[in-house]
């Protein structure tokens, strides 16, 4: 399993989440592989009694964790809402495992997806050979998820067609899913609940109908406070990434890393730093998720073609394409900010000189 691009959660901290279940003494509800508490220390990272040191996978608020956590003992679902990039799906992935030890049950909603994909679907072959049966059935993660009172996911759930979205209204407050065909119903079994995720800043989304808000509760997750929480992540997740990757380069200077975050801060932000200048901001989000793919496509670069340092002009390429997402606006604010701010200071006259190179 070494072998795999991406692991699942709970394969790639088997051994914390085993070491979590072995010192938790707290009550777990029923059917949950840990207490909410040891589910929060999962998330937030901390030492165990036996200095046992669990990473942190979500870094920022841990209130935002506890209340989610608590969500998920409830009767209500729980919905991870913000901008792109805030670790939504992350946090989703991360709680399902430690709570039902499996991250997979998992449907990912597109415009495209049908009922058969959150309630059940047919064996054409066998439904016509032998007629309905539970055989001829072709269950969906939802269903499993009921049937073994484990999380079920759904990503990007504010794609889903609005009456598509509303077959989980029987699902989430009767815990009931009924098979009229075969004249039977799957009843969940406790443990069971739904972790969504929906970003507010995509186009062409539907709107939750009020009937299915009233059945989630939502945590929105911010982006990070402050730079060094944010540099944090990015540092973390670099580190983490390039390592699965086996990239032949150094770990990014904090040099470097600072300057690409407070650079994407500023673009967010519209405002400098220090609070001097205002800025225009580019029409992409400037996500967190971006920071991390800027300095992991110039680490490639540095590794591959470089000496193995990251560099500002292995940073570079990826920093506009970042920024510029339209030809035409995005040039105009990325200039203004090249000139008017990252040409003004002393210690960034390579990323400047190295940005100006990049012909847009
Ligand atoms: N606060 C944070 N703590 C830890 N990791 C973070 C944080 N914010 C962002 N990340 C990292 O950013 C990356 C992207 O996160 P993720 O894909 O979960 O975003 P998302 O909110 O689902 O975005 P989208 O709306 O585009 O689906 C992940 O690798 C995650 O580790
Ligand atoms: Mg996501």
């Amino acid at each position: 399993m070494n072998n795999v691009l991406r692991q699942h959660a709970e394969h790639q901290f088997a051994e914390e989440l085993a070491e979590l279940a072995k010192h938790d003494t707290s009550q777990r509800p029923p059917n949950w592989n840990l207490s909410p508490g040891a589910v929060v220390t999962y998330l937030i990272g901390g030492k165990l009694k036996n200095s046992f040191e669990v990473s942190p996978k979500y870094i920022g608020d841990r209130r935002l964790m506890e209340i989610a956590v608590a969500t998920l003992t409830t009767d209500r679902a729980l919905l991870l809402y913000g901008l792109p990039g805030t670790a939504k799906s992350w946090v989703a992935e991360h709680l399902a495992a430690a709570v039902s030890g499996n991250s997979t049950l998992l449907i990912q909603g597109t415009a495209g997806t049908g009922e058969e994909a959150i309630r059940y679907g047919w064996n054409y072959a066998r439904l016509l050979a032998e007629g309905p049966s539970e055989r001829a059935l072709v269950t969906t993660p939802m269903f499993t998820a009921m049937r073994d009172g484990k999380i079920a996911r759904i990503e990007e759930l504010t794609r889903i067609s609005a009456d598509v979205q509303d077959t989980l209204i029987t699902i989430l407050s009767e815990k009931l899913l009924p098979i009229p065909e075969l004249n039977t119903e799957v009843q969940a079994v406790k443990g069971f609940n739904v972790i969504a995720t929906a970003n507010n800043r995509d186009k062409g989304v539907n709107e939750l109908s009020g009937a299915l808000k009233r059945r989630f509760n939502t945590v929105i997750l911010p982006v990070p406070a402050s730079m060094n929480e944010e540099i944090d992540i990015v540092q973390r997740r670099v580190a983490s990434l390039s390592r699965t990757l086996e990239l032949p380069a150094e770990a990014p200077s904090m040099h470097e890393l600072r300057r690409v975050v407070t650079i994407f801060r500023e673009l967010r932000a519209g405002l400098t730093d220090d609070g001097k200048t205002k800025l225009k901001t580019p029409s992409g989000t400037m996500s967190t998720a971006e920071a991390i793919s800027v300095v992991n496509s110039g680490l490639a670069l540095a590794a591959y073609f470089g000496d193995g340092q990251l560099r500002a002009h292995d940073v570079a390429a990826g920093l506009v394409g970042a920024v510029v997402k339209d030809p035409v606006q995005d040039k105009v604010v990325w200039n203004e900010y090249l000139e008017t701010v990252l040409k003004t200071r002393e210690d960034w006259r390579d990323i400047y000189r190295a940005c100006k190179e990049i012909s847009l």
